[in-house]
């Protein structure tokens, strides 16, 4: 990938048979699993631990998002037609399962897996291997201080992750896509009513996107059901109410052995300006 840059020096890195580096010797060996270590002393150790990338992984190969995954993908492949070879990043990209799919529905895109946790973005980088999918790299970097060049991207996705506003303005070309995923008001509405006596619907989300103009929204709702107490369990595990549960409510969860509930999901589109 041409457009990426050194995270100390910010000169351009180049690809050769270790990894990448730049030409003031700063030099980012790739992992045997195929990701590469981007993060400086300021940013290691963070993102999201292996309890928490194991629990999302496991939930998500149940299929469960598998239709948001799909509706992102053909918004994606809406939005980089026609462009020969469209840079794609997937900001805070987690274990990389959107990523991939990405990867797989655009073969003609060079996509990008960033996160802020090495164990998420090596499990990108394995299941990209298992696949074969020879379009997508998965870096650990950070959203805030992400390593590529300014207006070297056609689109950047950000899925139920930090919004670096300012830092995706610099790095999307004129006219680039941006497209964040967050929850709609109803999403998992059936969990909470399990976890708190008196549950509430999500706000929306404010995130200051000056640089942008909003080019389109979407919403997708859809039911699951949750078939087992080890399914639930990692439901719980990967959302912010599990570090924010009375001992009651989590209790109650613990009890059941399927659970139904709201997904709902907000595709908003940007263009930048
Ligand atoms: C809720 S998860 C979503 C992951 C993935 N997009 C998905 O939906 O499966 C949020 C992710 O953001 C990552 N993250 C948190 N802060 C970040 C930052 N500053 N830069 C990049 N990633 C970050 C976490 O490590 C975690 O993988
Ligand atoms: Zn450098």
């Amino acid at each position: 990938m041409s457009v990426l840059i050194c995270p100390v020096c910010k000169t351009r890195l180049k690809r050769n048979s270790f990894g990448y580096s730049c030409k003031k010797g700063h030099r980012f060996d790739r992992a045997a699993q195929g990701y590469v270590n981007l993060l400086t002393a300021r940013h290691s150790g963070s993102g999201d631990d292996k309890g928490m990338v194991r629990a999302r992984t496991d939930f998500l190969s149940k299929g469960y998002y598998r239709p948001l995954a799909e509706r992102v993908a053909e918004t994606a492949v809406k939005l980089t037609e026609g462009a020969e070879a469209s840079v794609v990043i997937d900001c805070g990209c987690g274990e990389g399962y959107y990523t991939n799919i990405l990867a797989d529905k655009l073969p003609r895109a060079e996509v990008c897996g960033c996160d802020l946790s090495v164990s998420a973005v090596r499990h990108g980088a394995s299941e990209a291997a298992a696949r074969k999918l020879t379009n997508v790299t998965f870096f650990a970097a950070s959203s805030f201080e992400l390593p590529f060049a300014d207006r070297s991207a056609d689109l950047i996705v950000s899925i139920f992750s930090p919004v670096a506003a300012e830092e995706f303005a610099r790095v999307l070309k004129k006219g680039g896509r941006l497209v964040i995923v967050s929850p709609s008001p109803i999403h998992l509405y059936g969990l909470k009513s399990v976890l708190y006596d008196e549950p509430y619907l999500n706000k929306p989300n404010e995130y200051g996107l000056k640089s942008f103009a909003p080019a389109g929204e979407e919403r997708l709702e859809y039911k699951i059901t949750l078939g087992s107490r080890k399914e639930i369990a990692d439901l719980y595990a990967m959302t912010p109410y599990y570090y924010k549960t009375p001992p009651e409510g989590r209790e109650r969860l613990s009890r059941l052995e399927t659970l139904e509930t709201d997904c709902g999901f907000d595709i908003s589109v940007f263009r930048k300006k």
